[in-house]
Formats: C-alpha cells, structure tokens, sequence
C-alpha cells in the first residue's frame, strides 16, 4: 500500500525549523550518545544529484553525533544492489536499517526478510508499493504530488494558462518522478492552453538532464516556452542546453524546478531558474530519533511529512541562498 497524499498544507517559510530544527541544535551540542552501541544500516539508492548527496551528508553526520555505528551502502541506481545491500545489513543483524528506495515497487520479499529478522525498517525520501505496510516503521519524507502541483499552479499563474512545456522526469519507477508528473499534470489539466510538448526522463543528473534537453530542443526549439524539471540537477542542465541553443532560461523560457538546494536557487536568483519548490534532504536527524523511538517501543505514523516551501523572484535573494544548508 502506497501512502495516499494529504490534503494542500499551508505552506510558509518557516515551515523548515520543523525539519531543520535538531540540525541547529546539533551544531551547538558536544555531541550525543544516545546511540552509543547501536548498528544501522543505511542503504541509499546513489549519488546522482546534489540533493541525495546532501541527505547522504545528513545521515551520515547525525550518526556520527548520536555514536551510532553506521554502515553505509550506495547502490550507485541499482535496485538490485540495494536489496542486496539490505540482505547483507539483515546477515549482520544490525538494530535497524534506513532504507532510500531508488523504486516504488519490488521491496516486498526483502522487506519480509527484514521483518521476519526482527530489524525494523525506516524509509527515507522515497516510499515502496507494498502488499502490506507492516513491513516498514515509518516513511520519513516530502508529498512530491504537492511539490508537482505547487510547480504546474504558479506556471499556470504566471503564464495565464498559457504555456508550451518540456518536462524532464526524473528515474523512471521512482516515486518522485510518478508522483511529481501526477501533481503537474493534475494541476495543468484545468488550463486548455498548457500543453506538453516532449515528457522525458533525464534520471535525476545533471549530464542527462542536459543532454535530453538538447536532444528536445532540436525538434521544439521553436515553440517551447516552459521547462519543468522534477530536480535541481536537470533544470541546470536544461539551462546549460538552452543557453547552448541560443536562448535565454528565466526570459525565452521558463524553468521551473524541485528541491532547493543552493545551485539552483543562486540560478533563481540570477533570473535564469524561475520557480524552485523545495524538498528537503536533511533527514539525518528525523531518521534516527524515529529508530530511537521505535527502539523505546513507540508505533510511528506510517508517513511523517516534510513541509515543503516554494522559492520564486519574490522571496528570495542572495542572502538566503548564502545560509542554504544544502
Ligand atoms: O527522492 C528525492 C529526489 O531524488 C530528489 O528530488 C532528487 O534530486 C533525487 O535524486
């Protein structure tokens, strides 16, 4: 069962001291202990772009402040090495396994396998489509059906319903490229004068990004006036590629985009990104106060949600990118 999506949240900006809260405090501290002797095993799908880099930096940072004894295992975009990395943390009967699933769907015999072990699982960033929701504790992360439709509403607004769009999806089966193509499209589906022109995956990374824009590009250079990426890393490389065609991104077209992170907003604030919604990576903190909850006995809600805000020309500038923590 896949977590349904909530209803529209009130958004506003200091909607992140909910989720950045235990990282300011973990600068001021001397450290933590409350880990001590603990094992876990972090499974993370890869390292294709800045904002799963950053969550990697997230856990890894928080482990090493609480004590605990982390044991990390990057499947470089491969399911089949995740499963096997999660088998490997089960073997080593570790306390608990944070799992980054790259794909939705396929986690149901080794999630069994982890629950038959006794070794409860956190879910980070992404959620699975399983049979049964008993075989993950928690799901820790953003409602990227409400980040898709946040990007397509402000489009919608700003364009007047208008718009001729390329999108770049992001790994095809993970939950962010279904859900963030499911919020946009819902939210375009209202405004007859907003078409999709090309929808492709650029796998979440910057080189792909550019390069499938550019391939686009040859055939709609003409009547594009929109880009929606489902990340940071693929709107900077449609960037690149429009900027390579002769156009103007921010001006010629519009690029809209999902995560926040620093590059991407530095772009907004130079007028060559328009519109960014954030989701945010910094789940070391939240990941292992829930293990530690769990550990105490504690039945966790199946979906804790990140509250996500939107950046565009009227709130941000470079003071903020300036103090972004990722
Ligand atoms: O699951 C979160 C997504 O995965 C981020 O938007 C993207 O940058 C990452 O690769």
């Amino acid at each position: 069962m896949k977590p349904t999506s909530p209803p529209r949240r009130h958004r506003r900006r200091n909607a992140l001291a909910l989720i950045l809260a235990p990282i300011a405090l973990a600068g001021c501290s001397g450290g933590d202990s409350s880990g001590d002797g603990l094992r876990v095993g972090f499974a993370q799908a890869g390292a294709e772009s800045a904002w799963r880099r950053a969550e990697t930096t997230s856990i890894k940072a928080e482990a090493e402040k609480r004590g605990v004894d982390l044991k990390f295992a990057d499947a470089q975009g491969k399911q089949e090495n995740q499963i096997a990395a999660v088998r490997d943390f089960i073997a080593q009967s570790v306390d608990a396994i944070i799992l980054a699933p790259i794909v939705e769907t396929g986690w149901d015999d080794v999630l069994t396998e982890a629950k038959d072990a006794g070794i409860p699982v956190v879910l980070v960033d992404r959620g699975v489509d399983v049979g049964d929701d008993s075989l993950y504790a928690t799901l820790i992360a953003s409602d990227f059906v409400t980040e898709g439709q946040m990007v397509g509403e402000w489009l919608a607004e700003k364009t007047s319903g208008n718009a001729k769009i390329i999108q770049l999806e992001g790994t095809p089966g993970a939950a962010p490229a279904i859900d963030r193509k499911k919020g946009f499209d819902d939210a375009i589906a209202a405004h007859p004068g907003m078409t999709l022109l090309a929808s492709q995956s650029g796998e979440f990374n910057i080189e792909k990004g550019k390069e499938v824009m550019e391939a686009l590009l040859a055939q709609h250079a003409g009547s594009v006036t929109a880009v929606y990426a489902h990340n940071d890393d693929m709107a900077l490389g449609a960037v690149q590629a429009l900027e390579a065609a002769g156009k103007k991104p921010g001006e010629d077209v519009l690029v809209l985009s999902i995560d926040g992170g620093k590059a991407a907003l530095d772009a907004l604030v130079n007028g060559r990104i328009n519109c960014v919604v954030e989701c945010l990576p910094l789940l070391g903190p939240n990941a292992f106060d829930a293990i530690e909850k769990i550990r105490s006995g504690e039945t966790l809600p199946k979906w804790q949600k990140v509250e996500d805000q939107l950046f565009d020309a009227t709130n941000t500038d470079a003071d903020f990118v300036a103090n972004r923590p990722y």
